[in-house]
């Protein structure tokens, strides 16, 4: 009788303080992270898009930042489509340092997840996903993923996913990347070839590019585009 109270106490215990939490390691983002728009070389904006967090563009300079009539204020500018600052490598100092240590940890963050193979999802629908929900879990595919109809992430607020995609990625035009439970910062998408974000549609997670990334007119995004070259935003939200 003690022994079973005993056990029961102390799975009880177990069950209140620990959450297991499913999927992969998260990736560390470091400093990457402050920002909701950052890319190496510009951002376009046809407008209005509304951001609301922080943008930034490193080596690539303000001139790289266009369309958001900037009012520039020394190591930041504003913008009416930006809730939040925005950052060029030709700001006054801290800002050209502190950019190029987001841009190396973003480098750093791509390198992370596309390394990853354990337990990995393979080519999953062979890159087309048609009403899917996916558990938490590393997915890789060695080609593009194109989503036809809305994508469905379904788990706990601590769950993690990682989607690695060699090729580029397409969100068709008025479709969704829903999340059920998930929390956008836990969805990670490493993807090696171009992204386009179709209109109308809205986008979930922290979007880790290599190349450009397009969100077309009137889709919207939930989480961080990270892109190693450039982001073009028409018309789009980014929160
Ligand atoms: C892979 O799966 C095993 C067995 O479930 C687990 O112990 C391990 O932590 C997993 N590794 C990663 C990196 O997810």
């Amino acid at each position: 009788m003690f022994a079973i109270k005993t056990f029961l106490a102390l799975s009880s215990i177990a069950m209140t303080n620990v959450v297991f939490a499913l999927g992969p390691p998260a990736i560390n983002l470091g400093t990457s992270g402050n920002f909701v728009v950052l890319a190496k070389s510009g951002v376009s904006t046809v407008s209005p898009s509304a951001i609301t967090g922080n943008i930034a563009v490193s080596p690539g300079t303000s001139a790289a930042i266009t369309g958001f009539s900037l009012i520039k204020a020394g190591t930041f500018a504003t913008s009416t489509q930006v809730v939040g600052s925005v950052f060029a490598s030709d700001f006054t100092a801290p800002t050209p340092a502190t950019l190029t240590t987001a841009v190396l940890a973003m480098q750093a963050a791509f390198t992370d997840g596309n390394s990853r193979t354990a337990n990995a999802t393979i080519n999953l629908g062979a890159g087309t996903l048609t009403g899917l929900t996916l558990a938490p879990g590393l997915y890789t595919w060695s080609n593009t993923v194109n989503v036809v109809t809305s994508l469905t992430l379904a788990g706990l607020p601590t769950d993690i996913w990682i989607l690695k995609i060699a090729g580029g990625f397409n969100l068709a035009a008025a479709q969704k990347i829903i999340l059920t439970g998930a929390l956008a910062k836990n969805v990670f998408w490493v993807v090696t070839g171009s992204v386009n974000i179709g209109g109308t549609s809205s986008f979930a997670g922290v979007m880790l590019a290599k190349t450009d990334v397009t969100l077309v007119t009137g889709s919207s995004l939930t989480g961080r585009v990270l892109s190693q070259t450039a982001v073009a935003l028409q018309k789009a939200t980014v929160v």
